[in-house]
């Protein structure tokens, strides 16, 4: 069976946890190497990836490019607007035409349809690296994050505020499949899809909507802020409004606990969704949040071609 990543489902709270583990070991293992050096064992080499862009993208397209390279594949950068799939060829079509030519395919879209519909078509892994309804890679990091700070995942305090977004949307999931608890602090008219939630209630999670922002900050480990505005949304004031009690400030962040850590999967705008004392404060992980990306990347990577889990 072809593995794919388009949620942290098809991998499973197992897989995830040994993706976390080797991502750890792996991280260690190369401190202080060049970073184009390649892993000890370079354990993909002679793999190729394709990454495929039909939006915008900073720490994907590079933590990706940097993870293939450092477990000695390499990478074919695939901008949509250059490809046959930017004027019209089909996603199945291409999925079965870059099949022949690559051994796995990582895409940035907007419908989650077109992801699985990709994975159907495709004979080799595709990971989800952001869609509109999820970001499975970026909780990755995030776990990681957590963990390389101390803090084991199991009955954790996540707080959410801000929108009811694609990032929500992967860390509810994550939360089910890693024993740990999310409050979301969101206003009404911006709720995440209930399915997440649902789910992960059956695995056993707490899963709190509010629209109450201090109650989702109080007592929490975590604090996650994101985007108000995600990537192929109109950019409404109404919306801006709405959102602002939810901004995380350093009075928000001293309700939760004091060793509570601020994550945020950038890029960020200071002043809306977090203010900028708490983001570039000692609280805030977000740069070991993003060099994350990296690490936990080259796992799912390994993951998918069938080396991990
Ligand atoms: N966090 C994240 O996915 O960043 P990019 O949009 O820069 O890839
Ligand atoms: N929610 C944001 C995440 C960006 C990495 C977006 O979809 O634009």
């Amino acid at each position: 069976m072809t593995r794919h990543f388009l949620n942290l489902s098809d991998a499973g709270g197992d897989a995830i946890a040994a993706m976390l583990n080797d991502a750890q070991d792996r991280k260690a293992k190369r401190k202080g190497w060049p970073k184009g050096a390649a892993d000890a064992d370079i354990p993909l080499a002679g793999h190729v990836l394709a990454m495929i862009f039909e939006k915008n993208s900073t720490r994907t397209r590079v933590s990706f490019d940097m993870a293939i390279r450092q477990l000695g594949g390499t990478s074919i950068l695939l901008e949509a607007g250059a490809m046959q799939l930017g004027r019209g060829e089909t996603v199945a079509d291409t999925a079965r035409v870059l099949s022949r030519y690559v051994d796995a395919i990582m895409i940035r879209t907007d419908d989650h349809s077109k992801i699985e519909e990709l994975a159907h078509h495709a004979e080799v892994p595709v990971i989800n690296g952001l869609t509109d309804l999820s970001h499975p890679c970026q909780i990755m990091a995030d776990l990681l994050t957590v963990i390389e700070h101390g803090k084991a995942l199991p009955g954790l305090e996540w707080a959410w505020l801000g929108d009811g977004n694609n990032v929500l949307h992967s860390i509810v999931e994550a939360a089910g499949l890693m024993k740990f608890n999310v409050r979301v602090g969101v206003p009404q008219g911006y709720d995440p899809d209930p399915s997440f939630a649902d789910i992960a209630r059956a695995r056993g999670s707490q899963v709190l909507l509010t629209r109450d922002a201090m109650e989702a900050a109080r007592g929490a480990d975590v604090i996650v802020a994101d985007t108000w505005i995600s990537m192929g949304q109109a950019h409404a004031e109404e919306k801006l409004k709405a959102m602002m009690p939810y901004q995380v400030t350093e009075e928000l962040m001293a309700l939760a606990k004091p060793d509570a850590k601020f994550l945020h999967c950038l890029p960020a705008h200071r002043g809306e969704e977090v203010t900028e004392g708490v983001i570039d404060g000692p609280q805030s992980l977000i740069w070991d949040e993003a060099e994350n990306r990296l690490h936990a990347q080259k796992s799912v990577l390994l993951w998918a071609l069938g080396q991990l889990g």
